[in-house]
């Protein structure tokens, strides 16, 4: 990858899981051209190859290295979705688990895990522009974008959308077990010592229970074009 633009626009997009961010940000990249950051897959990569070594996690030395040794690829499929390749093999389904979360929100929690990530997502800010999706991107990574939101919604809501995402993939889910789940993942991820999830100050939190995607997406799009 080529190094990163400093001039390039971005726009950071974080909040908790299932607030909607990967399809929004999605959505928003595609209408501005911009490239897109999915910092969680990043975070899912890691966790999951950390699995695979047997990185105990407990380790952060180890954990670290693994962070900066392995391979992260994005590739775009004949169909135009995004491929996660990891070490050369593709694990875009492997780390979609909620096995793989848990290890990704596990292994992000270790701050010299998040420095081994840095730079690597900073070089993603190339022209015309970036959209940052993941938890600290408006007060870590790009602490300068442009256009900072904070997407989120009810805790029930965000299990209820998991729950049908999961269920159209053909796995059985129990709501309630998702509940529970999404919300000890929110609370580790907002209580760890380094980045934790917040907005950042200057960000505008765009609250999404109940409201259609197309309705978010219109409303991220008319603050990035300043309408
Ligand atoms: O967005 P996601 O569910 O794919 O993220 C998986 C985990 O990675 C999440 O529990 C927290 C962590 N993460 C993070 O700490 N910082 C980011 N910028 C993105 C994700």
């Amino acid at each position: 990858m080529s190094p990163a633009d400093p001039s390039a626009p971005v726009l950071a997009i974080d909040g908790p899981s299932g607030a909607g961010k990967g399809t929004v940000s999605h959505a928003v990249a595609t209408a501005l051209g911009w490239r897109l950051l999915d910092s969680g897959a990043l975070y899912r990569a890691v966790g999951y190859a950390a699995g695979l070594a047997g990185i105990d996690l407990s380790d952060a030395a180890a954990a670290a290295r693994c962070a900066a040794a392995t391979r992260i690829e994005f590739r775009a499929s004949a169909t135009g979705e995004l491929r996660v390749i990891v070490d050369g093999v593709d694990a875009t389904d492997a780390i979609r688990t909620e096995t793989a979360g848990a290890a990704a929100s596990a292994i992000a929690a270790i701050p010299a895990v998040r420095e081994a990530l840095l730079q690597l997502q900073r070089d993603f800010r190339q022209a015309p522009g970036l959209v940052a999706d993941g938890r600290d991107m408006g007060t870590v990574v790009f602490p300068d974008a442009g256009h900072k939101v904070f997407l989120t919604a009810s805790a029930q809501e965000r299990a209820g959308r998991r729950y049908k995402q999961l269920k159209a993939k053909g796995l059985a889910v129990n709501l309630s077990s998702l509940l529970l789940e999404i919300e000890a993942r929110d609370a580790r991820d907002a209580s760890r010592e380094v980045a934790p999830l917040r907005p950042a100050a200057d960000a505008v939190v765009v609250d999404t229970t109940g409201i259609p995607v197309q309705d978010v997406v219109a409303r991220v799009l008319s603050l990035v074009r300043g309408a």
